[in-house]
């Protein structure tokens, strides 16, 4: 049973949730919570028919355009989609179909990706764009011609081709985006002019397009692909895949993964495909979208209310949602740094349970300003760690206060030092900034090299700042981060020294740091009287502890926790010196020729071997080990050396690591973008922006199957 106050209440609440996400670019609550609301409304309406109000959020798509744009009446409706969410619903939209098509099954489906930005339908006339206009309500829209033009994508006059006959009247519609890698630049350039933050693309993509000035939607990095049809005076075609086609033709830019199928199991595994790849497609999709491919079977179907009978999206699961801060403290990480970590009610995002948050450093922490007991919003995309997103501000209880920044080491007690990291600016003349640098080496490079005098180089200041604890290597927090990165399976690799027991050997003195692992055989009696140890589980230890002490120096060297020395640059630092000893007194501008190495990790390298306590470290260290240097390589069996390769696109018959291995083994030097010092580029499905930078380069691009050749008979290819 329903009340009539709850049905208003329910209404209410998602007029609100419309108002923040429509006309504020501003969402209080994740796209799935609202979903789900939505759906209670319909299932309500659904269920007592005779109470729906025509207001009702339901009868409308989005919301009444209200910001200082003219408004235009669409001539045709622009609907909305019905949501699925699972296999079984999607049997059901198939059902419902095959109950209304009587009989009839020569229909194919159309699968696209549902795209997450903002809709838009253009109007060309003659094969000119002459307006541009938001799907605001479905009926009536904001006309944002101006802002529409600027976009490099759309093109302002339509390609005609022999047999594409361009119509006098055509209205496409599609989707305004902004590419993940765009969307993080826009960001951060926001960050650093302190202007306001985006929550995601789809916000973005969305105000940018409603700026009343064009100057500013011109800077904003807009794009545009077509998902639909409006109102057109000739339709050549007669079905989707032929409209796409046309729209190609004409110049419109088309989704390169659209696919057509012929039955629902192909469309669900059109939608497990997309789901695989979505963290390598290079802008945000929320789901797929089948359509009805026969545009005389999509008339049959029509519409009920807001959607369409013959689409439906299926969404993905969720990568946003709401929970509640419990706690904000702060953990020491090994370098001493000190991060603020978020404790939340345990919630599920991007397929896992996420209870903790990190925040980068103060600045963020500033910039978002958590508070316990505050609602915000999380995002998990893919692997990438959770992101506290933003804090729902209007329920924020009262009397809550910022988080105090610690004046003392939360581990040891020791005094806290401020460290501000810079940016470097290169300007001309006319004070224009030409080039940003984050290390003041890297652009003193710049500017010798441009041997330009007008140049000159500025430090902006305080562009993070991040607290450390001074008590350097005494902190307990940093002796069990080093120890547990030192023993990792990439380092030392050294198995029984987990978490808890490098907890208590270190409570128990028997570990300050990783050298006196190598020490603990002098304490056999002493460990096997611990409890939950015994004389097996000792020897066991030691055991594996001795087996590390043959160690390759490239592990080695990332064991030692160098601030930025991964494991790739390990490698090459080990192949390059061969000798740990020489890697301690290398110079600064031997080390900057190392590959991939740039002078901000040189500076860190010079740094860490000057370090006293680290001199000391070592000292102890190295006698309890043997190292393998790296074996010089012989050249006749690196047939790719020095060659710059490019992975791209959804590789199918083997894994992009195992691709990658193969040819660093061969000599090749595997990046991730395409420049003109690449030669050649490995290009799998659906391969998009470097595949298209390697072509107008003119680089040699290879399939896989290439690869193969690459791989085995390598001159038939080089
Ligand atoms: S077709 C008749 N196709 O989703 C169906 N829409 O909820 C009209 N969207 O307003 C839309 N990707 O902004 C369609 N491949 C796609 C889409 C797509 C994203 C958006 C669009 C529309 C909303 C419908």
């Amino acid at each position: 049973m329903y009340t009539a106050e709850q049905y208003e209440e329910l209404k209410n609440l998602i007029r609100k949730h419309d108002y923040s996400y429509y006309v504020e670019d501003d969402p209080t609550i994740s796209d799935l919570e609202y979903d789900k609301l939505f759906q209670d409304l319909i299932n309500l309406e659904e269920k007592y028919p005779e109470i729906v109000d025509p207001d009702s959020p339901s009868q409308r798509v989005g919301i009444k355009p209200v910001s200082g744009f003219k408004t235009y009446s669409h001539k045709k409706q622009i609907l909305s989609l019905s949501n699925i969410f699972s296999e079984e619903d999607l049997q059901d939209f198939f059902n419902r179909i095959e109950k209304r098509m009587l009989g009839i099954d020569d229909y194919s489906f159309f699968c696209e990706p549902k795209m997450d930005g903002a809709a838009v339908s253009l109007i060309y006339e003659n094969g000119i764009l002459i307006r541009g206009v938001t799907r605001g309500d479905g009926q009536t829209g904001e006309d944002v011609t101006s802002n529409i033009k600027t976009i490099k994508s759309i093109p302002q006059k339509l390609i005609h081709k022999k047999n594409s006959k361009i119509p006098e009247y055509l209205e496409v519609r599609g989707e305004i985006y902004i590419s993940k890698k765009d969307f993080e630049i826009l960001n951060k350039n926001a960050a650093e002019k302190e202007e306001k933050i985006f929550a995601n693309p789809r916000n973005a993509a969305s105000g940018s397009l409603r700026q009343l000035d064009p100057q500013i939607t011109n800077k904003r990095p807009l794009s545009f692909v077509v998902h639909g049809l409006g109102e057109s005076s000739n339709n050549t075609f007669s079905t989707l895949e032929e409209f796409f086609d046309l729209m190609k033709l004409f110049g419109l830019p088309t989704s390169n993964l659209n696919r057509s199928v012929n039955n629902i199991s192909q469309c669900s595994e059109y939608y497990n495909e997309i789901l695989k790849s979505r963290d390598e497609i290079p802008f945000d999709i929320d789901g797929v979208v089948y359509k009805i491919n026969q545009i005389e079977y999509q008339d049959k179907l029509g519409e009920i209310s807001r959607s369409p009978r013959w689409a439906i999206a299926h969404k993905f699961p969720a990568e946003e949602a709401t929970t509640i801060i419990d706690q904000i403290n702060f953990q020491v990480g090994r370098t001493g740094v000190l991060t603020p970590v978020a404790r939340l009610k345990p919630v599920r995002v991007g397929g896992v349970t996420v209870s903790n948050c990190t925040l980068h450093n103060i600045d963020e922490l500033e910039r978002i300003d958590p508070r316990e007991g505050d609602t915000v919003i999380i995002r998990r995309a893919g692997d990438v760690i959770p992101q506290i997103i933003k804090v729902v501000e209007s329920k924020r209880k009262k009397e809550t206060k910022s988080v105090e920044i610690p004046s003392k080491c939360p581990a040891c007690g020791s005094l806290l030092i401020q460290e501000n990291q810079s940016d470097w600016e290169i300007l001309d003349a006319k004070n224009k900034r030409l080039k940003i640098f984050s290390s003041k080496i890297e652009s003193e490079n710049f500017l010798l090299e441009k041997n330009d005098d007008s140049l000159r180089l500025n430090e902006i200041k305080n562009k993070a700042a991040f607290i450390k604890c001074s008590s350097t290597f005494s902190c307990p927090e940093m002796i069990r981060g080093n120890l547990t990165h030192f023993v990792s399976r990439k380092a030392f690799d050294i198995e029984g020294l987990g978490q808890e027991i490098l907890n208590t050997f270190i409570k128990k003195s028997y570990l300050k740091d990783p050298s006196d692992i190598f020490l603990l055989q002098n304490f056999r009696k002493e460990l096997e009287n611990l409890e939950g140890f015994g004389e097996k589980s000792v020897s066991n230890l030691i055991e594996s502890i001795n087996e590390s002490r043959n160690v390759d120096l490239s592990r080695l060297i990332y064991a030692l926790g160098i601030p930025e020395v991964g494991e790739a640059t390990s490698r090459n630092l080990a192949n390059e010196y061969r000798d740990i000893n020489k890697l301690m007194h290398v110079d600064f501008y031997d080390l900057i020729k190392v590959d991939d190495l740039g002078p901000k990790v040189a500076t860190n390298i010079i740094n860490f071997f000057k370090n006293d306590y680290i001199n000391d470290f070592l000292s102890r260290l190295l006698p309890h080990l043997r190292i393998n240097q790296m074996e010089l390589p012989n050249k006749k069996d690196m047939p790719l050396l020095s060659k710059q390769i490019v992975l791209t696109g959804k590789l199918t018959q083997f894994s992009r690591d195992e691709i990658k291995e193969n040819l660093i083994r061969l000599g090749a030097k595997v990046t991730s973008s395409v420049s003109k010092n690449t030669d050649f580029i490995i290009a799998g499905e659906n391969a998009g922006s470097k595949l298209k930078k390697a072509n107008e380069l003119g680089i040699k691009v290879l399939s896989e199957e290439d690869y193969l050749v690459l791989k085995d008979e390598p001159e038939k290819i080089i």
